[in-house]
């Protein structure tokens, strides 16, 4: 089902990272949809005359199945223009690895080969993974243009710390191969064929997410918790993000990297979480507290671990934990979007209404977290959508990068209306 790929176009520069780009053409050819199968990624690669000097044409044409584009102007038998032609036909274009050069020349709309020039004049998400030295990528011109594609809804991958091919530590590494490939699979299994604008509809707005459990200890090493895996919140973080939102991500603990391009705030224990999300809620347009925060805390919290020896038992008294949504909810501005999540084991519907109205919420996601497929820990998630009005809607079913763009259109929808 050749139309119904998704055609991924990446870009390759002139970086010493360049290498690694035969695996991650193999990485982005193996994403599956599970929704659906006959759906396939398919990769075109573009290569700059200095990325050529890392990776050879023959190794690119061999992997992706496909001619190699590197010539701005081609042969007198071919009759359309190539640089127009190719952005139309991509669903997406990435580069990666980034040179501090394409990274210039991207801000500020030079068009002098047949990257830059296809990145003029392609419409689809750019996603740029930069790689080079730490001292290129923290220059004041750099960040600059950074700063600049940020502002006009490019989606930056890394670069991350660590040693650097030229031998110096810092940050300037091309982002681990798998962390590109999620970026990319978010698009694919959620493809917008609305269009860049709509892409960007979070443009401007300040998005608080909460994610993940927290923790009220006892003792030392013993705690209040539930098995929260933060995977929801973070999803919503990251697609807020590629929608164009700034983005506070006040997290639990959780086994999650810190996602790119966003401020994640780690806490701890309930109250921290509460302060952390108060704070950033203060000029926030949307707060979605997909947290999983623990309800309630011992009144007391042992200097030293709790020996077990020589006791019969332990009791333990418990005292209700900040409300965080509510407190929010009662300090809403106009206008401000507030976003609930109800995990029921029973009742969900009862439960989830009688949560959207105590925390002053525009909608709650309701999920039933009897099911394997749903809930804490798992990929996928199914919830109902519950409105102060009356109105529900049913999300079926889906991987929870896919779920997060569906409560996000709901978001924007709710802003809109
Ligand atoms: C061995 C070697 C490694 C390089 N690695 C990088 C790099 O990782 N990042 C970078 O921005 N430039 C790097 N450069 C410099 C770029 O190749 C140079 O700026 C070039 O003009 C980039 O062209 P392009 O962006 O059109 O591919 C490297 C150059 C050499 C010789």
């Amino acid at each position: 089902m050749a139309d119904a790929s998704f055609r991924v176009m990446l870009g390759i520069t002139g970086s010493i990272a360049a290498y690694k780009c035969a695996d991650l053409v193999r990485k982005l050819r193996a994403m599956r949809n599970p929704d659906a199968p006959d759906r396939r990624v398919e990769v075109r690669a573009m290569l700059t005359d200095h990325g050529a000097q890392f990776i050879t044409p023959v190794t690119l044409q061999t992997l992706t199945g496909f001619p190699v584009y590197q010539e701005l102007f081609v042969s007198a038998e071919e009759w359309d223009v190539e640089h127009v032609g190719l952005a139309d036909s991509a669903d997406l274009l990435l580069i990666a690895p980034a040179t501090a050069n394409i990274l210039a020349k991207l801000a500020i709309g030079l068009a002098d080969d047949l990257l830059s020039s296809t990145a003029l004049a392609c419409t689809a998400p750019l996603l740029i993974a930069p790689a080079m030295n730490v001292h290129m990528w923290e220059h004041p011109a750099t960040q600059a243009n950074v700063a600049m594609l940020l502002e006009r809804g490019a989606i930056f991958i890394g670069p991350d710390a660590g040693e650097l091919a030229c031998g110096y530590e810092g940050r300037g590494r091309m982002a681990p191969l798998e962390t590109i490939t999620a970026a990319v699979e978010a698009y694919f299994l959620h493809p917008r064929v609305e269009g860049p604008e709509t892409v960007c509809d979070l443009r401007g707005l300040h998005v608080v997410v909460t994610a993940g459990p927290t923790r009220e200890y006892l003792d030392p090493v013993r705690f209040l918790s539930n098995p929260s895996s933060g995977k929801m919140g973070y999803a919503l973080a990251v697609a807020a993000r590629r929608r164009g939102a700034r983005v506070t991500l006040v997290s639990g603990p959780v086994n999650l990297p810190a996602p790119d391009g966003i401020t994640t705030i780690p806490v701890v224990s309930t109250d921290e979480m509460a302060d952390a999300a108060l704070a950033a809620a203060v000029d926030a347009d949307v707060v979605i507290g997909a947290a999983a925060p623990a309800d309630f805390a011992p009144t007391e919290r042992a200097a030293q671990k709790v020996k077990k020896a020589g006791r019969a038992g332990l009791e333990m008294q418990l005292v209700p934990t900040t409300d965080i949504l509510a407190t929010i909810g009662e300090r809403k501005r106009p206008g401000q979007i507030i976003v609930a999540f109800a995990a029921e084991s029973e009742e969900l519907v009862t439960h989830a209404r009688e949560k959207l109205i105590r925390k002053h919420a525009d909608l709650i996601v309701a999920n039933d977290i009897t099911t394997p497929d749903a809930g804490f820990l798992a990929d996928t998630n199914r919830a109902l959508l519950l409105y102060p009005d009356g109105r529900s809607e049913d999300l079926p079913l889906q991987h929870k990068s896919a779920m997060a763009d569906r409560i996000l259109d709901a978001v924007v929808k709710l802003r809109n209306r």
